[in-house]
């Protein structure tokens, strides 16, 4: 998808042609540079890419980071390469951290794509998930748009990780047999206290991961984390059309004139949460301390400059 002003790059990330918290943080940046090059109006063009997808903090908190830059297209457009090395290096991070966590030998579960296809990088939860190495991934199809069958299951294809697609509704019953060792899925924003917004359905895991007594674990970067939504009940959560839960990929299943309501996220509460993987470490409960000295160690922009690379 060639995008040349940041009103396509928007359109991109609203119909979620570009989608993952950590990609659309970086598609934004690289479209506000666009703009610039274009003679735009950049500040515009923030407020234009930030109000496409409300969930992910990591979309408003790249373009917060990139207009402080000012208007400058060179200067964007270094900040943009900036934070692609940045995702690369705590993908990286993510992966060898949390992949510790995972047992030898586990089956491990998965919700939504969290893979490069998600970041830019080697991915959040899928990345720890190809570094442990498990024996076997159950992917969640991830109802109503399928990330997890059209996008994961693609990812996991190309690192030859053995695996099966799942409905959504499976993954209770497959705890209930006794066919999941661990559960890890990425996050969209993440509260002060540590509950964490995540595609549809993650709660729903989480709850079932705590009546089986397996270990659900959340990985994203720091860019994640909203220091300023106290719990989850500050997430914004965003609707999408009827159409998408009314059909399957564009073929209608519910009959004409039927009404659908489309969460696209859920909040899984942090006393669910086991543990949470930043490219800081390994967060335990209590999250509220643990978030917050994550932060305090962050460097100031969160980006990396040339020379750090
Ligand atoms: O609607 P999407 O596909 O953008 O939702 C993506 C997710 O929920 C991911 O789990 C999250 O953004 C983390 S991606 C590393």
């Amino acid at each position: 998808v060639r995008c040349t002003s940041a009103a396509e790059v928007a359109d991109a990330i609203a119909r979620l042609a570009v989608r993952g918290a950590p990609a659309i943080g970086l598609a934004a940046a690289y479209g506000l540079a666009v703009e610039a090059r274009r003679g735009g109006d950049v500040h515009a063009a923030a407020e234009l890419l930030a109000s496409t997808r409300p969930t992910a903090v990591n979309l408003r908190w790249a373009l917060d980071r990139a207009t402080e830059q000012g208007t400058d297209a060179e200067a964007l457009e270094r900040f943009a390469d900036g934070l692609a090395r940045a995702q690369l290096e705590q993908d990286k991070a993510i992966a060898r951290l949390g992949s510790e966590l995972i047992a030898p030998g586990s089956r491990v579960l998965t919700h939504c794509n969290t893979g490069a296809l998600a970041t830019g990088g080697g991915g959040t939860a899928l990345g720890v998930i190809v570094a442990a190495q498990p024996s076997h991934v159950w992917v969640d199809e991830t109802r109503p748009l399928f990330q997890g069958a059209r996008l994961t299951a693609w990812e996991l294809q190309q690192e030859g990780l053995s695996f099966e697609v799942v409905p959504d509704a499976s993954a209770a019953a497959l705890m209930a047999r006794g066919l999941v060792d661990a559960i890890v899925v990425g996050a969209d924003r993440i509260a002060a206290n540590g509950d964490t917004a995540n595609k549809i359905g993650t709660y729903g895991v989480a709850v079932a991961a705590a009546h089986h007594g397996i270990p659900f674990y959340v990985a994203a970067p720091l860019s994640s984390v909203d220091p300023a939504a106290p719990d989850g009940a500050a997430i914004p959560i965003e609707e999408r059309a009827e159409e998408e839960v009314l059909s399957a990929l564009g073929v209608p299943v519910a009959p004409p004139g039927a009404n659908a309501r489309n969460l696209a996220f859920d909040v899984t509460p942090a006393d669910l949460i086991a543990g949470i993987v930043c490219e800081a470490g390994v967060m335990r409960p209590p999250y509220g301390a643990a978030i917050a000295r994550a932060l305090a160690a962050r460097p100031e922009t969160g980006v990396l400059q040339d020379r750090d690379t």
